[in-house]
């Protein structure tokens, strides 16, 4: 395995977390078209009601292939536009929503997993710690696991682990009991990650979506620790 090491974030760490922590939505982008269309019934019905008339309209001869045409165009369509919609979401609320000052002050504790390559260190992973609050209920004796994140081409090596266990034992010397972190279902290797390391589901309820995209279901995540 190659050199790793855990250390604090730092402003200068800033661009490449940005990028991190994007590519690692990036990869949902698909998720959220195929949930977002096919798991929003409503919208179906508009979809089969629209490429229905169309096509009884346009195409009386061969309606049953028009109607098929239309149908695929349509979602087609919504699909890129979810897509397109999505990325720019992402590309915009990241940055806004991780600016210096929250992403330097306003956590417990922000991490970044580096791998030692060809004499340079290179930023692989991140992991924070929050204050509770803004969705999850407000409790002191919890905190909050968030930005959990290890870049594709060096995943399966354990680096996800160690960053986790690190959060974990960082939250144990804050004295906080639980640690608590909401995901989703579609995240299936983060989910394993969590049960892994001794994490339980609390919560299947739907989690509001910034984006208004990702209509999943959102598990919520809780760990007791140890306090020594
Ligand atoms: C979740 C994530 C951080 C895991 O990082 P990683 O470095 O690959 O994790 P590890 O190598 O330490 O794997 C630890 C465990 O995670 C689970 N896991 C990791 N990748 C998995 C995969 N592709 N499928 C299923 N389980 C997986 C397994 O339980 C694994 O343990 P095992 O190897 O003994 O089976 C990484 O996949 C990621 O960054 N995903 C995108 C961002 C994301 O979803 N973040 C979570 C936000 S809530």
């Amino acid at each position: 395995m190659d050199g790793f090491r855990i250390r604090s974030i730092t402003k200068k760490d800033l661009p490449a977390l940005y990028k991190l922590i994007i590519d690692g939505w990036y990869e949902y982008q698909f998720d959220a078209g195929r949930i977002s269309i096919f798991r929003n019934w409503k919208l179906q019905v508009r979809v089969f009601l629209v490429a229905m008339l169309s096509s009884s309209i346009l195409f009386r001869e061969n309606c049953f292939m028009a109607f098929i045409t239309f149908w695929l165009l349509e979602n087609a369509f919504l699909f890129l536009a979810v897509i397109y919609s999505y990325r720019r979401s992402i590309k915009n609320y990241i940055p806004e929503s991780m600016d210096e000052a929250h992403y330097i002050t306003k956590p417990l504790g922000f991490w970044i997993g580096e791998t030692h390559k060809e004499g340079q260190w290179k930023i692989v992973g991140c992991i924070a710690l929050y204050k509770m609050g803004g969705g999850v209920a407000s409790c002191s004796a919890a905190v909050s696991l968030e930005r959990m994140s290890v870049t594709s081409k060096v995943r399966g090596r354990g680096f996800g682990s160690k960053l986790l266990q690190y959060a974990i034992s960082q939250a144990s010397n804050m004295n906080f009991r639980e640690i608590i972190l909401d995901t989703s279902d579609v995240r299936v290797p983060s989910v394993k990650l969590y049960l892994k390391h001794g994490f339980e589901v609390i919560s299947t309820e739907p989690w509001p979506d910034p984006f208004r995209l990702l209509d999943v279901t959102n598990l919520i995540m809780k760990k007791r620790l140890t306090i020594f």
